[in-house]
């Protein structure tokens, strides 16, 4: 049984099929990447596993449960963590304060918090600060912990994001063109990051269109063509694919 299962899902925007079909599953601690030509419904798709569209029809179950048309944060407790395609960090807020939002969706019931002694409190304070900066440590930020989000080179910012995500323990993590943006130093800072989270057991499903990047990652490559699955295979397969070539000829973005 796969981690995530998508049965026949389908979305459409006026008279656009955005998502025409899909049925997919993802196994615990795989890489996931999704490619497509502009338009091609890939942010779409992780819309309606994150509970931000409701499928038209088609179902989405993540760890064995129906968690179709469940509201947004709802997805989030239930364990699925994104980045957005555009930047969304807290601008004003530290580094480190900015993970340790992120920290909160964990926190379920806050009445419970009423009760916690000061002591009990401040451990768990602690605590939270410590795995922040475990993530900060691995994406290269901690030196820069106690600096403005907004002050950090743009790539840099892309990195936080994919920390605050993470620090939701969540059992599937979801980046959306997480290599937009960045040069090519931050671009293997992220690599490698993704490498340690693959070692840790993380699974992760990554749209990008930086193909070396993607193909270098990933276990497996799903193709998206005009809201259709239209190829799913091992990076190797796809890559020398010519029809995978043909569907983005004459479209502005490269394979
Ligand atoms: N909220 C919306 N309202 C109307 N149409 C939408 C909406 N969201 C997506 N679409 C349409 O659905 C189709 C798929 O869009 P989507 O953003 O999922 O593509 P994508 O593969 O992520 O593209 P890109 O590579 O440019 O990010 C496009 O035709 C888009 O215009
Ligand atoms: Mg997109």
């Amino acid at each position: 049984m796969g981690l995530l299962e998508t049965r026949n899902l389908v979305k459409s925007f006026g008279g656009v099929m955005a998502i025409n079909d899909i049925t997919l599953d993802l196994e615990e601690g795989d890489i996931l990447g999704v490619i497509g030509p502009n338009g091609s419904g890939k942010s779409t798709f992780i819309n309606l596993l994150t509970g931000i569209y409701r499928p038209d029809q088609g179902a989405i179950r993540f760890g064995g449960h129906d968690i179709t048309g469940l509201p947004a944060h709802q997805v989030t407790r239930r364990g699925i963590a994104r980045t957005f395609q555009n930047l969304r960090v807290f601008s004003n807020v530290s580094v480190l304060v900015n993970i340790l939002i992120g920290q909160h969706t964990q926190i379920q019931n806050r009445l419970y918090h009423l009760f916690l002694t000061p002591l009990a409190a401040r451990k768990r304070e602690k605590a939270a600060e410590k795995k922040a900066l475990g993530l900060l440590k691995m994406a290269n930020l901690a030196d820069r912990r106690d600096e403005l989000a907004k002050s950090l080179p743009y790539g840099e910012q892309r990195l936080l994001e994919i920390c605050r995500a993470l620090a939701s323990n969540p059992r599937l993590l979801m980046l959306d063109e997480p290599c937009a943006g960045m040069n090519p130093n931050e671009m293997d800072t992220l690599a490698d990051f993704i490498r340690e989270l693959r070692a840790k057991g993380h699974t992760i499903l990554i749209i990008e269109h930086n193909m070396p990047f993607i193909m270098s990652l990933a276990d497996r490559i799903v193709v998206l063509d005009a809201g259709r699955k239209f190829k799913d295979g091992p990076p190797e397969q796809i890559q020398n694919d010519p029809e995978v070539q043909d569907i983005y000829l004459g479209k502005e973005d490269d394979i």
